[in-house]
Protein backbone atom coordinates (compact mmCIF):
# COMPACT_ATOMS: atom_id res chain seq x y z
CA UNK A 1 0.00 0.00 0.00
CA UNK A 2 1.48 3.45 -1.10
CA UNK A 3 2.11 6.06 1.61
CA UNK A 4 3.19 9.39 0.10
CA UNK A 5 5.14 12.15 1.95
CA UNK A 6 5.48 15.43 0.57
CA UNK A 7 8.04 17.53 1.64
CA UNK A 8 7.58 20.98 0.91
CA UNK A 9 10.87 23.19 0.54
CA UNK A 10 9.30 26.25 -0.05
CA UNK A 11 11.00 29.24 2.27
CA UNK A 12 7.85 31.24 2.29
CA UNK A 13 6.23 27.87 3.94
CA UNK A 14 2.53 27.25 3.53
CA UNK A 15 1.67 30.09 1.25
CA UNK A 16 3.91 29.30 -1.15
CA UNK A 17 3.51 27.51 -5.01
CA UNK A 18 5.16 24.50 -3.50
CA UNK A 19 2.55 24.03 -1.07
CA UNK A 20 -0.19 24.77 -3.58
CA UNK A 21 1.27 21.76 -5.34
CA UNK A 22 1.13 19.92 -2.30
CA UNK A 23 -2.02 20.57 -1.41
CA UNK A 24 -3.90 19.66 -4.83
CA UNK A 25 -1.36 17.02 -5.12
CA UNK A 26 -2.50 15.38 -1.69
CA UNK A 27 -6.50 15.78 -3.09
CA UNK A 28 -5.71 13.85 -6.05
CA UNK A 29 -3.55 10.80 -3.67
CA UNK A 30 -6.97 10.87 -1.26
CA UNK A 31 -9.45 10.30 -3.52
CA UNK A 32 -7.44 6.70 -4.82
CA UNK A 33 -7.30 6.04 -1.15
CA UNK A 34 -3.59 6.66 -1.15
CA UNK A 35 -2.91 8.29 2.10
CA UNK A 36 -0.53 10.91 2.20
CA UNK A 37 0.85 13.97 4.34
CA UNK A 38 2.55 17.27 3.82
CA UNK A 39 5.70 18.84 6.14
CA UNK A 40 6.96 21.73 5.35
CA UNK A 41 10.92 21.17 5.56
CA UNK A 42 11.51 24.99 7.29
CA UNK A 43 9.25 23.85 10.25
CA UNK A 44 10.82 20.54 10.93
CA UNK A 45 14.20 22.17 11.24
CA UNK A 46 13.35 24.07 13.98
CA UNK A 47 14.29 21.23 16.93
CA UNK A 48 15.75 17.70 17.29
CA UNK A 49 11.86 16.49 18.01
CA UNK A 50 10.72 18.45 14.63
CA UNK A 51 13.91 16.38 12.42
CA UNK A 52 13.31 13.06 14.15
CA UNK A 53 9.47 13.08 13.08
CA UNK A 54 10.22 14.27 9.58
CA UNK A 55 12.99 11.46 9.42
CA UNK A 56 9.97 9.08 11.29
CA UNK A 57 7.81 9.96 8.10
CA UNK A 58 10.34 9.57 5.65
CA UNK A 59 10.94 5.89 6.99
CA UNK A 60 7.45 5.20 7.10
CA UNK A 61 6.70 6.25 3.60
CA UNK A 62 6.63 4.08 -0.08
CA UNK A 63 7.06 7.48 -1.62
CA UNK A 64 8.88 10.76 -0.96
CA UNK A 65 8.05 13.62 -3.08
CA UNK A 66 9.90 17.54 -2.64
CA UNK A 67 8.15 20.12 -3.16
CA UNK A 68 10.53 23.08 -3.78
CA UNK A 69 11.34 26.09 -5.70
CA UNK A 70 14.71 26.82 -7.53
CA UNK A 71 16.45 29.45 -5.42
CA UNK A 72 19.89 30.49 -7.51
CA UNK A 73 19.65 27.53 -9.68
CA UNK A 74 19.78 25.15 -6.98
CA UNK A 75 17.43 23.88 -4.18
CA UNK A 76 17.08 26.33 -1.17
CA UNK A 77 19.08 26.22 1.90
CA UNK A 78 15.82 23.80 4.21
CA UNK A 79 16.21 21.22 1.39
CA UNK A 80 20.36 20.89 1.08
CA UNK A 81 19.89 20.55 4.97
CA UNK A 82 16.85 17.79 4.67
CA UNK A 83 19.24 15.83 1.99
CA UNK A 84 21.89 15.60 4.46
CA UNK A 85 20.02 14.61 7.18
CA UNK A 86 18.81 11.69 5.27
CA UNK A 87 21.87 11.16 3.84
CA UNK A 88 23.55 10.88 7.45
CA UNK A 89 20.34 8.66 8.84
CA UNK A 90 21.44 6.14 6.95
CA UNK A 91 17.85 4.47 6.72
CA UNK A 92 17.27 1.90 4.49
CA UNK A 93 16.05 3.84 1.22
CA UNK A 94 15.99 0.67 -1.20
CA UNK A 95 12.66 0.31 -1.94
CA UNK A 96 11.49 4.24 -1.73
CA UNK A 97 10.54 6.28 -4.79
CA UNK A 98 11.91 9.33 -5.03
CA UNK A 99 10.14 12.04 -6.78
CA UNK A 100 10.42 15.61 -7.33
CA UNK A 101 8.52 18.79 -8.35
CA UNK A 102 10.55 22.53 -8.85
CA UNK A 103 9.01 25.81 -9.67
CA UNK A 104 10.92 28.48 -10.93
CA UNK A 105 10.33 32.23 -11.34
CA UNK A 106 11.82 32.66 -14.81
CA UNK A 107 9.61 31.23 -17.17
CA UNK A 108 12.18 28.71 -18.83
CA UNK A 109 12.12 25.16 -17.19
CA UNK A 110 15.03 24.58 -18.49
CA UNK A 111 16.31 26.82 -15.42
CA UNK A 112 15.85 24.16 -12.89
CA UNK A 113 16.39 21.42 -15.64
CA UNK A 114 20.04 22.14 -16.45
CA UNK A 115 21.21 22.28 -12.91
CA UNK A 116 19.15 21.37 -10.29
CA UNK A 117 17.35 18.34 -11.09
CA UNK A 118 20.68 16.88 -11.96
CA UNK A 119 21.30 17.40 -8.09
CA UNK A 120 18.77 15.97 -6.97
CA UNK A 121 19.47 12.97 -9.07
CA UNK A 122 22.52 12.55 -8.22
CA UNK A 123 21.28 12.99 -4.59
CA UNK A 124 18.49 9.93 -4.76
CA UNK A 125 20.91 7.83 -6.46
CA UNK A 126 23.55 8.53 -3.56
CA UNK A 127 21.39 7.30 -1.31
CA UNK A 128 19.69 5.20 -2.48
CA UNK A 129 16.37 5.70 -3.71
CA UNK A 130 14.79 4.67 -6.67
CA UNK A 131 14.32 7.69 -9.34
CA UNK A 132 10.10 8.05 -9.27
CA UNK A 133 10.40 11.34 -11.81
CA UNK A 134 10.33 14.86 -11.51
CA UNK A 135 8.17 17.79 -12.90
CA UNK A 136 10.10 21.42 -13.80
CA UNK A 137 7.24 24.13 -13.63
CA UNK A 138 8.80 27.18 -15.74
CA UNK A 139 7.22 30.53 -14.13
CA UNK A 140 5.96 29.24 -11.23
CA UNK A 141 4.49 32.71 -9.78
CA UNK A 142 1.41 32.41 -12.04
CA UNK A 143 0.18 30.11 -9.60
CA UNK A 144 0.11 32.65 -6.88
CA UNK A 145 0.74 30.64 -3.81
CA UNK A 146 2.59 33.23 -2.31
CA UNK A 147 -1.38 34.93 -1.91
CA UNK A 148 -2.73 31.54 -0.49
CA UNK A 149 -3.81 30.76 -3.28
CA UNK A 150 -5.11 27.13 -4.13
CA UNK A 151 -4.50 25.48 -7.73
CA UNK A 152 -8.09 25.34 -9.04
CA UNK A 153 -8.52 28.90 -7.99
CA UNK A 154 -5.81 30.50 -10.44
CA UNK A 155 -7.82 28.55 -13.39
CA UNK A 156 -6.36 28.18 -16.94
CA UNK A 157 -2.46 28.71 -15.89
CA UNK A 158 -3.24 26.04 -13.61
CA UNK A 159 -4.17 23.56 -16.34
CA UNK A 160 -0.90 22.64 -17.57
CA UNK A 161 0.36 21.69 -13.92
CA UNK A 162 -3.01 20.05 -12.76
CA UNK A 163 -2.68 17.51 -15.63
CA UNK A 164 0.86 16.60 -14.97
CA UNK A 165 -0.41 15.79 -11.11
CA UNK A 166 -2.46 13.49 -12.25
CA UNK A 167 -0.18 12.01 -14.30
CA UNK A 168 2.20 11.90 -11.04
CA UNK A 169 -0.56 10.11 -9.23
CA UNK A 170 -1.16 7.47 -11.82
CA UNK A 171 2.39 6.84 -12.00
CA UNK A 172 2.04 6.42 -7.91
CA UNK A 173 -0.79 3.97 -7.78
CA UNK A 174 0.59 1.57 -10.49
CA UNK A 175 4.39 1.47 -9.33
CA UNK A 176 6.05 3.33 -12.42
CA UNK A 177 8.04 6.31 -12.98
CA UNK A 178 6.51 9.31 -14.16
CA UNK A 179 8.85 10.90 -16.79
CA UNK A 180 11.05 13.85 -16.14
CA UNK A 181 8.78 16.28 -17.69
CA UNK A 182 9.35 20.32 -17.86
CA UNK A 183 6.06 22.56 -18.61
CA UNK A 184 5.72 26.52 -19.03
CA UNK A 185 2.74 28.22 -17.23
CA UNK A 186 3.85 31.63 -19.04
CA UNK A 187 1.72 32.11 -22.11
CA UNK A 188 3.77 32.30 -25.40
CA UNK A 189 2.33 36.09 -26.25
CA UNK A 190 3.98 37.10 -22.90
CA UNK A 191 7.43 36.82 -24.85
CA UNK A 192 6.47 38.95 -27.68
CA UNK A 193 5.71 42.40 -28.50
CA UNK A 194 4.19 44.60 -26.68
CA UNK A 195 4.05 41.92 -23.59
CA UNK A 196 7.80 41.14 -23.31
CA UNK A 197 9.02 45.28 -23.23
CA UNK A 198 5.94 45.72 -20.88
CA UNK A 199 7.34 43.49 -18.43
CA UNK A 200 10.70 43.82 -18.57
CA UNK A 201 10.39 47.92 -17.67
CA UNK A 202 7.95 46.58 -14.83
CA UNK A 203 10.37 43.64 -13.81
CA UNK A 204 13.45 45.99 -14.15
CA UNK A 205 11.46 48.95 -12.19
CA UNK A 206 10.15 46.42 -9.43
CA UNK A 207 14.32 45.49 -8.84
CA UNK A 208 15.40 49.13 -8.74
CA UNK A 209 12.89 49.60 -6.24
CA UNK A 210 13.78 47.03 -3.75
CA UNK A 211 17.70 47.72 -4.44
CA UNK A 212 16.94 51.37 -3.57
CA UNK A 213 14.94 50.22 -0.28
CA UNK A 214 18.15 48.42 0.68
CA UNK A 215 20.56 51.37 0.23
CA UNK A 216 21.75 50.27 -3.23
CA UNK A 217 22.64 52.80 -6.11
CA UNK A 218 20.42 50.89 -8.27
CA UNK A 219 22.07 53.11 -11.71
CA UNK A 220 25.53 52.74 -10.69
CA UNK A 221 28.01 51.59 -13.90
CA UNK A 222 30.75 50.37 -11.83
CA UNK A 223 32.51 49.04 -14.79
CA UNK A 224 32.71 51.81 -17.06
C1 LIG B 1 16.54 33.51 -2.78
C2 LIG B 1 15.80 33.24 -4.07
C3 LIG B 1 16.50 32.80 -5.18
C4 LIG B 1 15.82 32.55 -6.38
N1 LIG B 1 16.53 32.10 -7.46
C5 LIG B 1 15.89 31.83 -8.63
C6 LIG B 1 16.60 31.35 -9.76
O1 LIG B 1 17.81 31.15 -9.73
N2 LIG B 1 15.91 31.12 -10.90
C7 LIG B 1 14.56 31.32 -11.01
O2 LIG B 1 13.99 31.10 -12.07
N3 LIG B 1 13.84 31.76 -9.93
C8 LIG B 1 14.48 32.02 -8.74
N4 LIG B 1 13.76 32.46 -7.65
C9 LIG B 1 12.30 32.62 -7.78
C10 LIG B 1 11.50 31.44 -7.20
O3 LIG B 1 11.97 30.20 -7.69
C11 LIG B 1 10.04 31.62 -7.58
O4 LIG B 1 9.58 32.83 -7.05
C12 LIG B 1 9.16 30.48 -7.14
O5 LIG B 1 7.91 30.60 -7.82
C13 LIG B 1 8.89 30.48 -5.63
O6 LIG B 1 8.17 29.32 -5.31
P1 LIG B 1 7.51 29.09 -3.87
O7 LIG B 1 6.31 30.01 -3.81
O8 LIG B 1 7.12 27.65 -3.88
O9 LIG B 1 8.53 29.41 -2.85
C14 LIG B 1 14.41 32.73 -6.46
C15 LIG B 1 13.72 33.19 -5.32
C16 LIG B 1 14.40 33.45 -4.15
C17 LIG B 1 13.63 33.94 -2.94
Amino acid sequence: MSEVLILNGSGRGKKSTSAGLGIYLIDLLKEESIAATMLTIRNQLNSEEKIKEMVDAISEATHIIVIAPLYDDCQPYNVVKAQEIIAESKMNLENKHFLFIANSGFGEPEQITEGTLRIYKKFASSVGFRWGGSLSIGGGEMLQGRYGKLLHEVGTFAKNAIVELEKIVNSIKSESTYPDTEIILIPGFFYKWPFKQLFTSMNTRGWKKVAAKNGEKVDAKPFL
